[in-house]
């Protein structure tokens, strides 16, 4: 028997051991606190319940609550978890608790394709992820930032519609998926690393298979002495990633740093990476109280976390959304109406008409509804014991929001809820997607909330809105819109299984 396997057999009996004789850490501090564990299924030993959770984890999750109730306890392999399903659930955990629930847990994808959570995303809640956060939302997320790239958006997209005017003039069938992909990441990349990169194709690739790996669940995360084993083959497969990342990322500095040396200062236009670098072996944010000197890798750290939120997410709602609107002539053609209606049929949309378009807003929240781009929202982790209506939850517990059971609950939603149906916002003007709102959350809220929400909005909105109000969309000759294929991929952002392809018409006058 080779000493590897042998090694394995001896931890796995040991384990066992360990788990059905001694008390967990969990349940002690529990019986201490008096208040008692949420209600769930019972775990394994070793594995816990990681084997409830499938391929598509927040739908067997949703299973679990219909029994268990929306504040449900897990065990992760040794990582005792509580699952949140409920907008008044959420709501305790993201705005009455928020500070007990606003860190995030070390897991090894953060460890090896983020710098050991160095960036925003994935460090501990404290001084320097509050340091990160600010410098980020001043730099590239705020509203003048933002709009100060309107003019590279409408360029971008204008590109994108004449590419597809092409295609429609050759009554040729459109790979939508991959033109949103690579239209998203085009303008990602010149806002935050002031380039059309020209390998962006392969970092857009190398990102994608990051998120894919982070979303999953890793044995290594939740039964630490499995990791030097790597059974699921994805600790290989991250530092791999995670190599092929920095060496993309070492090159867009490198070029940074040439050009800056060449010109010396006489450009003005400065984009993130530029002023990440003006910034490095400097304080972070010198009025703070923590002073935190920027260096290279915390540089590295921070555009890459930049780089994964915006790719994949925006690029999801809008090949969600327009699949609906391919299964859904009716909607498609009240969407339709609002732009002609509002815009016209002689131009283009402008970002400043977004405001004055309330179905596409409607649209928007049913989608988000039916397809949360983060199912389960980023994993929290909580700082302390806390006891939440009776139920005691552990220091250092996995919080999982399942932001998609809340969208497709029948006591919040109506009867309807598998329906693609913008109108039940009509009278719900009241429901935001900012986070203040629990029943629609595809954005999280509190302290750990999504940064980049204005600008996720403003892309996800003008893209949707440009290529409803100039084209046309059929699916391809035999498919029906019933027979539409909405498999998901389940990731820490989760897109289609498969590529939306449908055939563009014309539809503006000339
Ligand atoms: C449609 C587009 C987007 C969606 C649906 C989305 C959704 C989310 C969600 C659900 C979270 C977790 C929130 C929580 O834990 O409560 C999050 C976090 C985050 N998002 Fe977004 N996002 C989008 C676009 C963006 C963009 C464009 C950026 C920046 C370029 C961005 C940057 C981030 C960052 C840095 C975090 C982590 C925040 C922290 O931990 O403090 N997101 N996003």
């Amino acid at each position: 028997m080779s000493p590897i396997i042998f090694l394995a057999i001896l931890l796995l009996i040991l384990t066992l051991l360990w788990s059905t004789i001694l008390p967990r850490a969990d349940q002690k501090a529990s019986k201490n606190s008096g208040g008692k564990l949420p209600p769930g299924p019972r775990p394994l030993p070793i594995i816990g319940n990681l084997h409830q959770l499938t391929s598509l984890p927040h739908r067997g999750l949703q299973s679990l609550a219909k029994k268990y109730g929306p504040i449900m306890s897990l065990r992760l392999g040794q990582v005792p978890a509580v699952v949140v399903s409920s907008p008044e659930a959420a709501e305790l955990f993201l705005k009455t608790y928020d500070t007990v629930f606003a860190s995030r847990p070390r897991v090894q994808a953060s460890e090896y394709m983020s710098y050991g959570s160095k960036g925003m995303a994935f460090s501990e809640y404290g001084p320097y992820w509050r340091n990160v956060r600010k410098l980020c939302i001043l730099q590239l997320l705020s509203a003048s930032k933002i709009e100060s790239f309107a003019a590279m958006r409408r360029s971008e997209v204008g590109e994108l519609v004449k590419s597809l005017r092409r295609s429609a003039a050759a009554r040729e069938v459109v790979d939508v998926s991959r033109k949103v992909g690579e239209l998203i990441a085009d303008m990602a990349c010149v806002m935050i690393l002031g380039v059309d990169l020209e390998d962006k194709y392969h970092l857009k690739e190398l990102v994608h298979v990051g998120l894919c790996l982070t979303g999953n669940f890793n044995l290594a995360d939740y039964v630490p002495f499995l990791a030097p084993l790597d059974l699921q083959g994805y600790t290989r497969r991250m530092k791999k990633v995670g190599k092929d990342l920095d060496k993309v990322l070492e090159k867009i500095i490198m070029e940074h740093e040439q050009r800056a040396r060449e010109q010396q200062g006489r450009y003005d236009h400065k984009d993130f990476v530029d002023v990440l670098l003006s910034l490095m072996n400097q304080p972070m944010n010198p009025q703070d109280q923590h002073i935190y000197i920027i260096d290279r890798t915390n540089i590295k750290a921070i555009v890459l976390d930049m780089v994964v939120a915006a790719f994949d997410t925006s690029a999801a709602a809008i090949q969600w959304t327009l699949s609906e609107l391919l299964k859904s002539p009716r909607v498609m053609k009240n969407l339709q109406e609002e732009l002609e209606r509002v815009i016209g049929m002689d131009r283009l949309v402008e970002e400043k008409d977004l405001e004055k378009l309330d179905y596409l807003d409607m649209v928007v929240k049913e989608s988000f509804r039916l397809h949360p781009v983060a199912p389960l929202l980023v994993p929290r982790e909580s700082i302390e014991d806390v006891t939440i209506e009776g139920h005691f939850i552990v220091k250092k517990s996995r919080i999982i929001v399942n932001t998609w059971t809340i969208g497709r609950d029948p006591n919040v939603w109506s009867e309807n809820v598998e329906e693609f149906y913008p109108e039940r916002f009509i009278d719900n003007n009241v429901v935001d997607l900012r986070g203040h709102d629990f029943r629609l959350l595809p954005f999280g809220s509190g302290r750990r909330g999504c940064p980049g929400i204005s600008l996720g909005l403003v892309n996800t909105r003008f893209v949707l809105a440009q290529l409803v109000h100039c084209f046309s969309w059929e699916l391809p000759s035999g498919v029906e819109t019933k027979d539409l294929d909405m498999t998901e991929m389940f990731g820490l952002s989760m897109g289609r299984a498969n590529h939306l392809l449908a055939k563009p018409t014309y539809r503006l006058l000339d």
